[in-house]
């Protein structure tokens, strides 16, 4: 038995989820109002013990085990979750290695400390005379003091050594201070303080822990204007941004996301009530930041400012960086890009930009109503990029049209659905006022797709298929998974079969079970970018308890022949009734809630009547498709 089955056979799922949900019965199955989303009328959450999931009908339509649940409620990866469960459960995991032990101290340390900076600073803000200036610049640059506590904002005093004093009297080492980057060290030897005369802004991750600080100038001829902590272990840019911890809840409730550039612009955006802001630290957003703000949000606005977003566009080639050399690393609007992690990651992403000269600072203090408009004013990128190419441009002129087309179509190429890929060529044929067929015949085709080599881990002579209508859905779930690992090519045959039933693709909803759904992504992921070796990249991104689950799938299908056609047909059959399985679930389930919104009388019913029919010919298309694939191969 591994871990994650020890710890759902100790955790009652009703039990779990009643701390935070009320829950009623209803026949076996329980129900209440869902935690995730904001609702009031109808019960549309249901928990199945027998199974060990859970289910949201309304807003949310997510469902999954404990571990899912989880990771929803604390906005955790699957890790933390298990980590979380296993302590609840009194399940040991694997013990830390000694280094894992040593470097989790240390990060403790660190963190310690910071905290313990975030506090000193404040102190010379709130309590020294030229702090007392700094919260005037801050102040004047129209933050209330609420704000400025809340925040946590400082004052690094106009010192050498005023900080490094203050911590060695408290028995931290130098060494302490440089691995934290509160100090830097002298050519001459010896250290000094890094951040001097400056407005320190605490860096926190997204669960609120410290890991750093950005500081700005205060005399205006200092350079550089934002200097940030150095790199450590804590701290690196790649994966934090600004304000996360205090804007992820809304994010989530508001399913989106806006990305500004500022520290400041993120605090005076949160003081106007528009708590969904966060900033990268002065260099270009990265796939990383977007697949950590995706975790609370798909939805995703990037507000440019003007040169950012507008006229250098045409000059470079969508490739605009701003101009500032003290900066680190220029920031850069890269299109294609962004298309690619939007792409990759599912999102959805659009680019809003700033009037001429503004920073979102100033227009919120200016206007709230403004900065609402100007998010409303949202383009999905390649319209972005089309408009900015064409404003103020004559687009009667041949020429013009030529070369707007020549850079828009590479984009457009890669888009990867066809419905959005041919509403932009409509768009653009629109925009430039020519036939549709003119930019098909300049279109430049989408690359195809590398071909994958045949891998086979084992390929031992064929058994019986393991596949029984009996089997357990989480033996079923390992089984499909299994083979799916061994086969990742099989990963696109798979979606495009079920694409000609007329289902949606493999997904990781298909799974109920966390670690599942969790190894599916990884799979797709891998596949997606056309990884050599799907399977090592999935396993080399697992968590220890993970990879025995990952282990445990392989040795279960290892008798599988995954040359076999037979085998494919299989897969394909496993996949439709993990669906069916679920979709009657929720039938079963609607059924229910409607029987319960009509004693009620309350609403809801029409949505739930909606979802029915859905639900019902899905039901019907899984029905054919079954029956396709059981049908014996010609
Ligand atoms: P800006 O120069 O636009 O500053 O840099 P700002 O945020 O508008 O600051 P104010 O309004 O002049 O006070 C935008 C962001 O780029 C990063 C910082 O994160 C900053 O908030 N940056 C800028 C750096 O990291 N280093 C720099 O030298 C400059
Ligand atoms: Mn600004």
């Amino acid at each position: 038995m591994s871990v994650i089955d020890e710890i759902k056979a100790r955790i009652d799922i009703v039990d779990l989820v009643s701390e935070t949900v009320q829950l009623r019965r209803s026949g076996k199955n329980y129900t209440g109002f869902c935690p995730f989303h904001a609702n009031t009328r109808t019960p549309a959450f249901a928990v199945f013990p027998e199974s060990g999931t859970w289910r949201c009908f309304g807003q949310c339509n997510e469902g999954g085990d404990i571990f899912k649940f989880v990771m929803k409620k604390e906005d955790v990866e699957f890790g933390e979750a298990l980590q979380l469960l296993a302590e609840k459960a009194g399940v040991q995991l694997k013990p830390p290695t000694p280094e894992e032990q040593a470097a989790a101290e240390e990060h403790e340390g660190l963190r310690a400390l910071l905290e313990e900076a975030v506090t000193f600073y404040r102190h010379q803000l709130l309590n020294t005379p030229p702090g007392q200036k700094a919260f005037e610049y801050l102040v004047g640059r129209g933050l209330k003091p609420e704000i400025i506590e809340a925040f946590g904002l400082g004052y690094a005093p106009n010192s050498w050594q005023a900080t490094l004093d203050y911590f060695l009297s408290k028995k931290y080492s130098e060494q302490d201070l440089l691995d934290a980057g509160l100090v830097s060290t002298r050519e001459t030897g010896g250290v000094h303080d890094r951040f001097r005369h400056r407005v320190m802004f605490p860096i926190r991750d997204e669960r609120g822990r410290m890991a750093g600080f950005g500081a700005r100038i205060l005399d205006p001829n200092d350079v550089p204007k934002f200097l940030n902590s150095p790199q450590t272990v804590l701290f690196d840019k790649g994966h934090l941004l600004y304000g996360l911890e205090r804007a992820r809840k809304t994010i989530r409730a508001q399913d989106q996301a806006v990305v500004v550039e500022g520290y400041l612009d993120v605090i005076a955006l949160h003081q106007a009530g528009f708590t969904n802001a966060v900033s990268p630290m002065g260099t270009a957003l990265t796939e990383r930041h977007l697949s950590l703000l995706k975790r609370f949000s798909r939805r995703i606005i990037l507000a440019l400012d003007a040169d950012a977003a507008g006229a250098s566009a045409t000059l470079r080639g969508l490739q605009i960086a701003r101009q500032t050399l003290e900066r680190e690393q220029d920031p850069v609007f890269d299109a294609r890009g962004l298309l690619g992690h939007e792409g990759r990651l599912k999102a959805d992403i659009r680019v809003t930009t700033l009037p001429e000269g503004m920073d979102p600072d100033e227009v919120v203090n200016r206007d709230p109503k403004e900065w609402e408009s100007i998010l409303a004013d949202a383009k999905p990128i390649v319209i972005h990029v089309m408009e900015t190419l064409a404003a103020s441009r004559d687009l009667d002129d041949a020429k013009v049209k030529e070369e707007i087309a020549a850079q828009v179509l590479p984009l457009i190429a890669d888009v990867p659905g066809d419905i959005e890929r041919e509403t932009y060529r409509q768009r653009l044929a629109r925009l430039l006022r020519v036939d549709e067929s003119a930019l098909v015949g300049a279109r430049r085709g989408r690359a195809p797709r590398r071909a994958r080599p045949f891998r086979q881990l084992s390929s031992q002579p064929a058994v019986e298929p393991a596949i029984t209508p009996a089997m357990h859905s989480y033996a079923l779930e390992a089984h499909t998974l299994g083979v799916l690992m061994r086969q990742p090519d099989w990963l696109y045959r798979v979606d495009r079969a079920l694409q000609e039933a007329g289902l949606g693709r493999l997904s990781p909803n298909d799974f109920q079970h966390a670690d599942h759904q969790a190894i599916l992504r990884l799979l797709q992921e891998s596949v997606d970018q056309d990884q050599a070796e799907p399977l090592n990249y999935v396993l080399g991104k697992l968590s220890l308890p993970m990879m025995d689950i990952a282990d445990g799938l392989l040795e279960n299908t290892k008798k599988v022949d995954v040359g076999e056609e037979r085998v494919f047909r299989e897969l394909i059959r496993s996949i439709l009734v993990l669906r069916q399985r679920n979709v009657r679930q929720s039938v079963e389930y609607l059924r229910f809630l409607m029987e319960d919104a009509q004693q009620d009388a309350e609403l809801g019913l029409p949505q739930y009547r909606q979802s029915m029919i859905q639900h019902t010919n899905a039901l019907q298309k899984l029905d054919r498709a079954l029956g396709q694939f059981s049908a014996r191969p010609h």
